[in-house]
C-alpha cells in the first residue's frame, strides 16, 4: 500500500469492512433459526419399534413443518437412554428454540432437564413421562396410561363377569412409563379379583419379534392359559404369530387376546375377532405439542399437563358398556 494516499486507502479499508459485515450478515441469516423466522424443534424420539412409533413420528414430520414455521430435527433413538440423553444436550449446545422429549425410560431424567432449563430452553415432555420433578420441565402432554390399563382390566373384568382366569402378560419395555403405567392399571383391577391368577408378565419390548419371542416360551412353560394381554398392537401380533405356529386358537372361542394402542392393523384384527379388546393409546399428538409452542411463544399461560384422550373398543358381538364395539365405519375412520 505504500505510496497509496491517505483517503483512497481509508475508503478501501472501509468498503472492506462493510463487505465483511455483510459477509457476516448474510452467514447468519443462514444459520439462524430467528433470522428466517423459523422456530428449531429438537424432537428426541424414543426409536422405530412399533407401528405406533412410526404413526408418532410421521405426525411430527406432517405438523412441524417450515410451511407452519418451524424447523423439526428429529432423532430417533432407537431405545438407547443414553443416547436420548446426549441428543438432548446437543440440542441445548446448538441452542434449540425448544426441546420435546419422549423418554424412553421414566428415570434418569434430573440432570439433563436441569441443563435444559439452565439454558433456558423450554422442554416438553411428550407422550410418555419422566419420573422428575415438573419443576423441572416446562410442559407435558400425554395420554394416561394408567386409566389404558385399567380399562383393559375393566373391560375383562365385564366379560369374564365372576369367570376364572388364568392371564399372562407381554409387557412394553421395562422402564417406560407405557409399560409402568398399563401394568399398574390392569393390575389395580386384578386386585380385585382373587379369581384372576397373573402367572407370568415378561419383557416383550414392544415389537413384534418380542411379543412372539415371549409367547413362544410362555406356551412351553404354561401349558394351561385364557388371556394374553399384549401392551401393544405389534406384541399382539407376534403372540399370534406364536400361537399360530403351536396350533392354538384366539378370538372368541379360544384365548383371550387383549392389546393397547389400537393401531389401524389393530383394529382390523379386533374387527376379525381376533384380538377381543383393543385400548387405544393415540399417536396423533404433534398438533397438540405444536399449539402448546404456539401459546408459550404468545407468552400465554399453559397448563403443567395435556392430555391426549383415548378409548376402547371390543369385537363385534361382544357386549359392553365400557368400550366401543368395533364397526366397519369404526375402522374406515381410523387414520393410523
Ligand atoms: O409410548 C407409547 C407406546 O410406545 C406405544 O404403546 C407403543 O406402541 C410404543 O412403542
Amino acid at each position: 500500500m505504500a505510496g497509496m494516499p491517505k483517503m483512497k486507502w481509508r475508503f478501501f479499508t472501509m468498503k472492506k469492512l462493510l463487505a465483511l459485515v455483510l459477509a457476516l450478515v448474510m452467514v447468519l441469516a443462514a444459520t439462524s433459526a430467528f433470522a428466517d423466522g423459523l422456530l428449531k424443534i429438537g424432537y428426541v424420539q424414543v426409536g422405530h419399534e412399533s407401528d405406533w412409533r412410526m404413526a408418532n413420528t410421521q405426525n411430527y414430520y406432517d405438523v412441524f413443518t417450515e410451511d407452519a414455521g418451524f424447523e423439526l430435527e428429529l432423532i430417533d433413538c432407537d431405545n438407547d437412554h443414553a443416547l436420548q440423553l446426549a441428543k438432548v444436550r446437543e440440542f441445548v449446545q446448538k441452542d434449540f428454540d425448544y426441546i420435546v422429549i419422549d423418554p424412553i425410560q421414566t428415570a434418569g431424567w434430573d440432570d439433563v432437564l436441569k441443563e435444559v432449563q439452565e439454558a433456558g430452553i423450554p422442554c416438553i415432555i411428550a407422550d410418555r413421562s419422566v419420573d422428575a420433578s415438573s419443576d423441572l420441565y416446562t410442559t407435558a402432554v400425554g395420554t394416561n396410561m394408567t386409566a389404558e390399563g385399567e380399562t383393559a382390566g375393566k373391560w375383562l373384568e365385564e366379560y369374564l363377569a365372576g369367570k376364572a382366569a388364568k392371564i399372562l402378560v407381554i409387557e412394553g419395555s421395562t422402564g417406560s412409563s407405557a409399560a409402568i403405567g398399563r401394568s399398574e392399571g390392569f393390575n389395580n383391577i386384578a386386585a380385585n379379583h382373587p379369581e384372576w391368577e397373573i402367572l407370568a408378565s415378561q419383557d416383550g419390548d414392544f415389537t413384534q419379534n418380542g411379543g412372539q419371542a415371549v409367547m413362544e416360551d410362555f406356551i412351553k412353560r404354561f401349558p394351561e392359559f385364557d388371556v394374553v394381554v399384549c401392551h401393544n398392537d405389534n406384541e399382539a401380533y407376534g403372540a399370534m404369530d406364536a400361537m399360530d405356529a403351536a396350533g392354538i386358537k384366539y378370538g372368541v372361542d379360544g384365548k383371550i387376546i387383549i392389546s393397547f394402542d389400537a393401531t389401524k392393523e389393530g383394529l382390523t384384527r379386533t374387527l376379525a375377532g381376533q384380538i377381543l379388546c383393543n385400548v387405544e393409546c393415540n399417536p396423533i399428538q404433534a398438533v397438540i405439542v405444536m399449539n402448546v409452542i404456539k401459546d408459550i411463544q404468545d407468552g400465554k399461560e399453559i397448563p403443567k399437563f395435556t392430555l391426549v384422550p383415548d378409548e376402547g373398543f371390543c369385537a363385534p358381538g361382544i357386549e359392553s358398556s365400557l368400550v366401543t364395539v368395533m364397526t366397519d365405519e369404526v375402522l374406515a375412520a381410523r387414520k393410523y
